[in-house]
């Protein structure tokens, strides 16, 4: 269902969801005249259906694009740029460039994740815009993790209560950046609840991914990566997904508190480029079953799976 805010300078913003999970196409904006109150209706959009898509907007400098992304909170610096390559000439190392092009041998994003969930206070949003798009090919991927967790059995969701998972960031940078150095002295890497509540939402998400997850504390190995990869498989079903097809200068803004994504890499030798400027969120909240409940209104559709 479609629906319209008004906010301000003559804009009205229209809704217009993919899925009944996830997803919405927001119109009737351009994001360099955005007044407070269309600032605020962007951010309800975004907490209702954690990611939103923007079309036809103009190419954003690297500062309007930072200048976006600080109206969300504090930019998320990459451990790559933090790190391993300060640039001290650079004006925004929030910025992160992402180029694919017929040289390449990997593409960042090209498996299931949440945006550096390997930092102590991982993004809460990250923010794409895509400069250049290929004829065809290089959509990206959703899936909601509020659906994935939604879903689990009852007796699933008592054994991961109060339970945690170490992320590490060393697998993953080691191949996409061809780093052997160390970032730093280390590796980013965090512990983190495996089912966390979302603080704007209030609902429970699964938060664990296949590019940075590792391990699940106080398990014994083999038993935590068996958890793990039902966990993954889990959560990349395409029960709980949508599918943005880009076209130039899109913008897509998603919540890696409550969603995972995957960039297609099917389009090679085709070239695509774009900027992402991420957001600092919070340490990650906690879900309790015995004393957190969502809020009213906010429950969300259930998936039925085929058991
Ligand atoms: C990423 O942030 O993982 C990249 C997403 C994309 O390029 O579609």
């Amino acid at each position: 269902m479609m629906a319209a805010a008004k906010v301000g300078l003559g804009m009205t913003l229209t809704i217009s969801p993919l899925t009944p999970l996830l997803g919405a196409e927001v119109s009737g904006l351009n994001v360099l005249d955005l007044s407070d109150a269309g600032f605020d209706s962007l951010y309800e959009a975004l907490v209702d259906h954690s990611v939103i898509f923007l079309r036809d907007q103009p190419t954003l400098t690297e500062a309007e694009h930072y200048d976006l992304a600080s109206r969300f909170g504090e930019v998320h610096v990459h451990p790559f740029a933090r790190e391993a390559k300060p640039d001290p000439a650079n004006q925004h190392p929030g910025v992160l460039r992402i180029r694919t092009t017929d040289e390449s041998k990997v593409a960042a994003g090209n498996r299931w994740h949440s945006d550096v969930s390997c930092d102590a206070r991982p993004p809460q949003a990250s923010i794409l815009q895509l400069h250049q798009v290929p004829q065809v090919g290089g959509d990206t991927l959703f899936s909601s993790m509020y659906a994935a967790y939604d879903a689990l059995s009852v007796q699933m969701k008592h054994y991961l209560d109060g339970m945690t998972a170490r992320h590490s960031g060393e697998e993953s940078y080691r191949k996409l950046f061809r780093a052997d150095i160390a970032l730093g002295s280390q590796w980013p890497e965090a512990d983190h609840p495996i089912v966390r509540r979302h603080p704007d939402s209030g609902r429970p998400a699964l938060y664990v991914d296949r590019e940075f997850t590792e391990s699940i504390n106080g398990l014994p190995k083999e038993e935590g990566k068996a958890l793990l990869e039902f966990l993954f498989g889990h959560s990349e079903r395409a029960n709980f997904q949508c599918r943005f097809r880009w076209s130039t200068n899109a913008i897509a803004i998603w919540d890696n508190r409550c969603v995972l994504h995957h960039a297609m890499w099917d389009y090679w030798p085709q070239e695509r480029r774009g900027h992402r400027v991420s957001v600092v969120g919070e340490v990650p909240l906690m879900w309790r079953l015995d004393s957190d409940r969502v809020p009213e209104g906010r429950e969300g559709t259930t998936v039925k799976l085929t058991r």
